[in-house]
């Protein structure tokens, strides 16, 4: 009969490890659970007694303030939690290869790796062991060798896929009332045993009917999947974008007529100034590496375009920037309002701020910039990363870290929205416009604020999806 968990353990305390972990904890009081991370500061900021937690995630703080010192635990010490775990979670890093085979297309497994020899060289009892990041698929086949050449007599070893759908931001809620849990294991009656037991545990809050069990490869493909398909709706409302500027309709409109086909629904058709963070662009590469390699090449060319309709709608809006400016920003003061790749989120990867103030650095503007969020020496690390021509102190000279929109925007020639946040709605755009040198620009890259109101103020106005 299935394992009853008692005890958990999560290896990776990151943006997925954490949140997920926590919520498990909170909701399964008889579940002691432990996130462990080889990053020491990391654990160290998630014990922090005032509960400044190493992510921004909105009711994050609540959730590890519940379970926290109660059933929930935080340690470096990977192998001891190994060792008590009836369940690890691995949830790891799947960063994109910077060299190699596969390099700049194919998912890093090297952490997922070492995580799994890690799990192998360490446990002395039966283990179900769950791939949690985003793998290419066959992972799991990959650890079941890894784990079965290495494991100590008598130690059985489950593998099943988990993939988590959380997005950044809303990762609490999404938490607490998933849309679906994936569960996949081999069809064998020890896979399907262990699917069982972890079913289980987000049985204790999840309705069952939301628990979907299905086979590890369909599980391991259908994260790519999920995840390949919401970006191509951001791609493709982002190409419809282009051709409402050259036509004169407005891509609100477009999208809120589109999307009130049931058949399609409303939801991620908001054209932006590009899609952001660690996932979209990775898994989408990863699909297209997968597809190559499965020699389908038409499939990978299909996907790739996901990807480059994004690169093309991020150097599309800078570009129309310089052009309103006519044509020159060198020297001028552009505010970049928002760096974090969206809303609610200090998470700053591939976010299309960094590519907007690399092209404004290019042509030799002065950025002052405000987020709300993200930690000054992330912005320097990042902008150092995405122009690694430039010596740091070049790049400080070129751009100023500010407090708040407002001093951002003194004195400046126009104003860059790069995210939704909620604070950029309820800016007092009469102050802002008379502290700007004129003529004063908006570029709206986010469909933020009301345009009319503010070309009645004086601005002018560039939105992404409409014509000037
Ligand atoms: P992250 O970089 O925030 O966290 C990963 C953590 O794993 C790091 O803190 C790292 O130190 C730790 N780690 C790496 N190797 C280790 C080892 N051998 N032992 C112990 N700790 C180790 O990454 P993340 O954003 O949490 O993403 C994790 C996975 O989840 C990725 O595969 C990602 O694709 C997937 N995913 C991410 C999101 C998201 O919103 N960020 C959503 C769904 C899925
Ligand atoms: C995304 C998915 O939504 C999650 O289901 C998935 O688990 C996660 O990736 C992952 O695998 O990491 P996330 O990247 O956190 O979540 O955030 P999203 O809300 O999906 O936004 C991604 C980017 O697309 C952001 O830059 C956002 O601003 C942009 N976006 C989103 C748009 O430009 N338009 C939209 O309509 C929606």
């Amino acid at each position: 009969s299935p394992v009853k968990v008692k005890k958990i353990v999560c290896i990776g305390a990151g943006y997925v490890g954490g949140p997920t972990c926590a919520v498990i904890a909170q909701r399964c009081p008889d579940i002691t659970v432990t996130i462990v991370d080889i990053n020491e500061a990391r654990i160290n900021a998630w014990n922090d007694k005032d509960f400044h937690l190493p992510i921004y995630e909105p009711g994050l703080e609540d959730v590890v303030k519940s379970c926290r010192g109660r059933n929930l635990f935080f340690s470096t010490d990977v192998d001891k939690a190994i060792q008590e775990a009836d369940l690890i979670f691995v949830s790891v890093n799947t960063p994109t290869k910077k060299s190699g085979v596969g390099a700049g297309f194919a998912a890093d497994l090297n952490y997922v790796e070492l995580a799994t020899r890690r799990i192998a060289a360490v446990a002395n009892s039966n283990k179900i062991v769950v791939e949690k990041s985003t793998v290419p698929c066959r992972t799991a086949e990959s650890m079941r060798v890894i784990l079965e050449a290495n494991a100590k007599p008598n130690c059985r070893f489950d593998i099943l896929s988990n993939p988590e759908f959380l997005a950044e931001g809303t990762a609490i809620p999404d938490l607490h009332n998933p849309d679906r849990v994936l569960i996949g294991s081999l069809q064998t009656p020890e896979g399907l045993e262990a699917c069982q037991s972890l079913a289980d545990i987000y049985a204790h809050w999840v309705p069952r009917e939301r628990i979907l069990t299905v086979g590890l490869w369909s599980s391991e493909l259908s994260k790519l999947a999920a995840n390949a398909m919401l970006a191509q709706r951001i791609s493709s409302i982002n190409a419809l974008s282009a051709i409402c500027e050259a036509t004169g309709s407005n891509i609100d409109e477009v999208a809120h007529a589109v999307g009130h086909d049931t058949r399609i629904g409303p939801k991620f058709l908001k054209a932006s100034v590009g899609f952001g963070g660690s996932c979209f662009q990775k898994d989408i590469l990863n699909l297209v590496y997968l597809s190559e390699s499965l020699h389908l090449p038409e499939v990978a060319a299909y996907w790739r375009q996901v990807v480059e309709m994004n690169e093309y709608q991020k150097s599309r809006f800078s570009k129309r920037v310089v052009d309103t400016l006519f044509n020159t920003i060198t020297g001028k003061h552009i505010a970049v309002l928002g760096f974090a790749f969206k809303a609610d989120t200090g998470d700053t990867r591939e976010s299309a701020a960094i590519s907007l103030i690399r092209d404004f650095q290019k042509e030799r503007a002065n950025v002052n910039l405000y987020d709300p969020q993200v930690e000054e020496s992330q912005i320097w690390q990042d902008l150092s990363e995405a122009s690694p021509e430039l010596p740091l102190e070049t790049i400080k000279k070129q751009v100023r870290i500010c407090s708040s929109s407002m001093q951002a925007c003194k004195g400046a020639e126009a104003v860059v929205i790069a995210t939704e946040w909620k604070e950029f709605k309820e800016i007092d755009w009469e102050v802002v416009y008379q502290s700007m040198n004129k003529p004063a620009f908006v570029f709206d890259g986010r469909l933020l604020v009301d345009a009319a109101k503010l070309t009645k103020i004086g601005f002018k106005v560039v939105t992404i999806g409409r014509g000037e």
